[in-house]
């Protein structure tokens, strides 16, 4: 048998689900049940009536969907898939931080620790943040953490009054505005999409802004045959399936020619063989405390209500 039969067949017996991210090597993308951005995610995990879960993304998601589903069995096919949006808010620091600004409201975007969660009032993703930014008092103060570069983004959209934690992620960071304007120059008929993760200079730039989900639907209904796309790389794989006759270009990071700066290293530690495994040996589990859980939940659900 393949590695894909085995992992197949093992599904099966095991009374499993896969899901993923966009961001997966494509044979992991291949083989899921089902793919998607965080969001979508979250709402395939809170609807999973499966005994096993395995999440093949980051240790975020698998987190989420494992705060869902305490009774039942989270993977994760290596435990260092981490994401450094979610190390950028450390919960010593983030405690100290909100215990200085009792008067605002709390929104932490979904890539963070399941620690941060139980201390916010509110949980919200790239696809859904305005919506959920909107359900709070127009007069309230909001504390957005751990993503600056989103945060700035919805503060401008909305109007609203935010207090920013200073984290980032590496590979939306790693963009490099220069090369982008030389390659738009280059492609002066190319659409350029980003991803809100993206700094202010490349998101001024784009004329759409959304989550993963959004960018693949925006490429599907928009006639136009050429976008540069400014997020993970692991997106086109998805993109071109979806939308055979258009040409994608990747956004250009900073060092290109000495890294994959455009690959989120976390994201790809995972692999086919690694999936393979954790599902054969129920390992490595996600658990989480349940003095946590309790609270870590209640913002995601909260989310996912305000969601519908
Ligand atoms: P999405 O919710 O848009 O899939 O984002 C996940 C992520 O980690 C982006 O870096
Ligand atoms: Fe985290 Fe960035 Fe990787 Fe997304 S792409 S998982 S935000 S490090």
């Amino acid at each position: 048998m393949t590695l894909r039969e085995k992992i197949l067949s093992l599904k099966k017996g095991k009374n499993a689900v896969i899901l993923a991210h966009y961001y997966q090597e494509k044979e992991i993308q291949e083989i899921a049940d089902f793919v998607g951005d965080s969001l979508e995610l979250s709402k395939k995990a809170a609807e999973s009536t499966v005994d096993i879960i395995v999440f093949s993304g980051v240790h975020f998601m698998a987190e989420t969907a494992k705060l869902l589903n305490p009774s039942k069995t989270v993977v994760l096919p290596d435990l260092n898939a981490g994401c450094s949006l979610a190390d950028s808010c450390p919960p010593k620091a983030f405690k100290k931080f909100i215990d200085a600004h009792p008067e605002h409201t709390v929104i932490t975007y979904i890539n963070c620790s399941a620690e941060i969660k139980a201390m916010s009032d509110l949980v919200c993703t790239s696809s859904n943040a305005i919506k959920i930014i909107e359900s709070i008092p127009k007069e309230k103060p909001i504390i957005f953490a751990p993503d600056k570069n989103l945060g700035k983004y919805l503060a401008k959209i909305t109007g609203r009054d935010f207090l920013l934690w200073d984290g980032s992620c590496i590979v939306h960071e790693a963009f490099s505005i220069e090369k982008l304007l030389e390659l738009h120059k280059k492609h002066p008929d190319a659409v350029i999409i980003a991803h809100p993760e993206s700094e202010t200079h490349i998101l001024q730039t784009a004329t759409y802004i959304g989550s993963t989900s959004g960018m693949i639907n925006y490429v599907k209904e928009h006639p136009e045959n050429k976008f540069i796309v400014a997020t993970e790389a692991g997106i086109l794989y998805k993109m071109q399936q979806e939308a055979p006759n258009t040409i994608l270009i990747p956004a250009p990071s900073e060092a290109d020619n000495t890294c994959a700066c455009s690959e989120c290293a976390y994201m790809r530690v995972n692999t086919l063989q690694k999936l393979y495994d954790c599902l054969k040996n129920e390992s490595p589990k996600i658990e989480i405390p349940e003095t946590i859980r309790e609270n870590a939940v209640l913002p995601i659900q909260k989310m996912l209500t305000l969601s519908i």
